[in-house]
């Protein structure tokens, strides 16, 4: 390559800038506009990388009749089947992503990727379903059926009952239809394009598109 063309090159590709703190309390406002500006980006692409994570329940049955992304996937086609809109439908795809990094609180997990885009009552449902989903099996290992009850007050209970009555408990069987998990990425980018509610406002990733609320109550 001649001097001419790596000098093309280099014009193309420039080396990438770095903040030049070596402690962040040594930061620049010019340092936070390079960070802000990659982190713009990189947030952007956080539906791609849950749905990457997602496919890492592939194969993964544990004993269970279907594996754990058939029954994400179950679980959400049930859903959407049943009418429900499009941020419940993610909430009830994800709700069992948590599986491979928090097996001992694995609704905490998916509760914490959907909090910043779901309404209130689907950030509920999701960190709460494990006890929820007890009432069907946890009498079988010596566990408490009714551990559900210690949140009979809240105004979430019933949604709570009724997702793991009608999609949940019931996305096990081998034999029905699922949609692909193609079918529901574009929801998953739709309501994962921009957050309801975030403590990190550096702005909107970029391409993000103008209605992302859809579904919002
Ligand atoms: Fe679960
Ligand atoms: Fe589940």
């Amino acid at each position: 390559m001649g001097i001419e063309q790596k000098l093309a090159a280099g014009a193309e590709n420039p080396a990438p800038q770095r903040a030049k703190f070596r402690e962040m309390k040594d930061g620049t406002a010019e340092d936070w506009a390079l960070i802000a500006g990659h982190f713009r980006t990189f947030a952007g692409g956080v539906a791609g990388r849950v749905l990457e994570h997602l496919r890492l329940l592939d194969g993964d049955f544990g004993g269970f009749p279907v594996d754990r992304l058939e029954h994400s996937l179950q679980t959400a086609t049930r859903a959407y089947r049943d009418g429900r809109d499009e941020q419940y439908v993610v909430m009830a795809l994800l709700h069992d992503i948590g599986d491979t990094l928090g097996s001992f609180n694995h609704p905490d997990v998916a509760a914490a990727i959907l909090k910043p885009f779901v309404r209130e009552e689907l950030h509920w449902i999701c960190q709460h379903h494990g006890h929820f989903q007890g009432y069907y099996y946890f009498h079988y290992l010596g566990m408490d059926r009714e551990s559900r009850e210690q949140f009979r007050g809240s105004p979430h209970f019933e949604a709570c009952a009724e997702f793991c009555e009608k999609y949940d408990q019931a996305a096990f069987d081998p034999d029905y239809q699922s949609e692909s998990l193609e079918f529901f990425e574009p929801m998953v980018h739709r309501v994962m394009a921009r957050p309801l509610a975030t403590l990190y406002s550096l702005g909107e990733p970029e391409d993000a598109p103008a209605d992302t609320a859809e579904g919002a109550e």
